[in-house]
């Protein structure tokens, strides 16, 4: 089984809870479930992460750089903010691709722009918790290649 990073962060704890007319109902451990089961016939074992901490998400990035086939990150509110998350993503040798829940282009301009597509290898904004497991099955097609 290859492992795949799924990074969340500040907030994302509170998935299911905030403001959920724009976020859902569904929980981070829906996302975990989820994502466990459309890994394994791909052969991918999830590790999914949340902090609030940019920091925590920066250390984890590095630790991906031993054990990770690839990196799925929602950086959240990071994504509009943090050099650091993609100076760490610009580290990490395999496919890294970024996940909003919420399409951002909808919504206020200062989420318009994203620090992390400057790395990621593939977006997907809007699709609801389900854009994390599309592209889990992107990372299948990319790992297994
Ligand atoms: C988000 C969008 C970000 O702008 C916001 O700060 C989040 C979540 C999303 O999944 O839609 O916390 O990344």
């Amino acid at each position: 089984m290859k492992k795949i990073f799924i990074l969340n962060g500040p907030n994302l704890n509170l998935l299911g809870l905030r403001q959920p007319e724009i976020y859902g109902r569904e929980t981070l451990a829906d996302v975990e479930s989820q994502c466990a089961e459309i890994g394994r016939p791909l052969g991918l074992e999830i590790r999914l992460l949340q902090s609030n901490w940019e920091g925590q998400i920066v250390d984890w990035i590095h630790e991906a750089r031993n054990v990770a086939a690839g990196i799925i990150i929602n950086p959240a509110a990071l994504t509009h903010t943090s050099v650091a998350v993609l100076d760490a993503l610009n580290a990490f040798e395999g496919p890294v691709f970024e996940v909003h829940i919420s399409n951002v282009h909808k919504r206020e301009s200062f989420r318009h722009h994203s620090y992390v597509s400057l790395r990621a290898d593939g977006v997907i904004a809007g699709f609801g918790i389900e854009g994390y497991g599309l592209a889990l099955r992107r990372m299948g097609t990319l790992v297994n290649g």
